[in-house]
């Protein structure tokens, strides 16, 4: 039986049983942003969640911090100190939703590969923001690096809300997809009477995240169709998700390829010389992405 978008979102409300969604990562974000905080007052906030903790101990002792370092560092106002400020900012923010769905043993979805991929749209989507003509930055205030950052971590997060409180529907949709050749949200809709586009859209909004966040993922696969204030994010956040089709990293929940909007491009003001500094800042973040994920979701 084909489930209507109002029953599946009745059944997301759920959803608000959750751990208010990044509560320490809320937290990190505000002691950071205070000029004044040392490390010693991020650990501490940091010291709260046990899970984070040892995560970002982790990270602090892999190759890629690691190297200057001498010795292995063992509390957190040293990973704090050896990671930054910025870096832990993002992390936080990164593990604390990471750790909100766990993989208990879903056999629909590759848990790691999905966090790549999310990992690597939420650094992306910054590298396409940077290469913005500075009069689209301007007006575009109201999104800050780490809304983009948001915003691409959690782009595909209606995939794991399927997985986690759909898993017979998503099972057939995953059936449908690979049978039928249906795309994904063909499928998705054909089942669900909605898609991950609309599910993660309303997952951030009974997260109270921020509007342009539910925005830009309700239209990451068909950007020109935001017409509003969010459409640089949406635009920079399509083009993200294209690159990392392009590299084919991760599990974005569906084989078919993704068709990059040239207009999208064009409307960005990206000129043809973007494109070797951008997909060069992207195999970059690729390398990174796949490490976070592996740290983040090893038991
Ligand atoms: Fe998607
Ligand atoms: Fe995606």
């Amino acid at each position: 039986m084909v489930m209507s978008e109002g029953t599946v979102f009745n059944r997301m409300n759920r959803l608000r049983d959750l751990p208010s969604l990044p509560e320490v990562a809320m937290l990190i974000d505000r002691v950071v942003g205070d000029t004044s905080s040392s490390a010693a007052d991020v650990a501490e906030v940091v010291k709260d969640d046990p899970a984070l903790t040892s995560s970002l101990l982790r990270i602090a002792n892999s190759a890629l911090y690691a190297g200057r370092h001498a010795g292995s560092c063992t509390n957190a106002t040293e990973a704090v100190t050896r990671i930054g400020f910025r870096e832990v900012r993002l992390l936080c923010l990164s593990l604390s939703i990471v750790n909100l769905f766990p993989d208990k043993g879903a056999q629909n979805m590759d848990y790691r590969a999905f966090w790549q991929h999310s990992l690597f749209v939420a650094n992306t989507i910054n590298v396409v923001r940077r290469h913005l003509p500075r009069s689209l930055q301007l007006s575009d205030g109201w999104g800050d690096s780490s809304t983009y950052f948001t915003c691409g971590l959690l782009h595909d997060i209606g995939l794991l809300v399927e997985d986690q409180l759909f898993a017979e529907e998503f099972k057939k949709i995953k059936r449908l997809a690979k049978d039928k050749g249906f795309t994904l949200r063909r499928a998705e809709n054909a089942v669900l009477g909605t898609d991950h586009c609309g599910i993660g859209a309303e997952a951030a909004r009974l997260w109270q995240l921020p509007i342009g966040v539910a925005a830009a993922i309700r239209n990451h696969h068909s950007p020109l169709e935001e017409e509003g204030q969010y459409k640089t994010m949406t635009k920079c956040l399509h083009i993200a998700d294209f690159l990392s089709h392009a590299h084919d990293l991760g599990d974005h929940g569906s084989e078919e390829p993704e068709r990059l909007s040239r207009r999208t491009w064009d409307d960005l003001g990206l000129l043809v010389g973007d494109i070797e500094p951008i997909v060069g800042a992207a195999q970059r973040e690729a390398e990174r992405s796949k490490l976070f994920a592996m740290l983040a979701t090893r038991a």
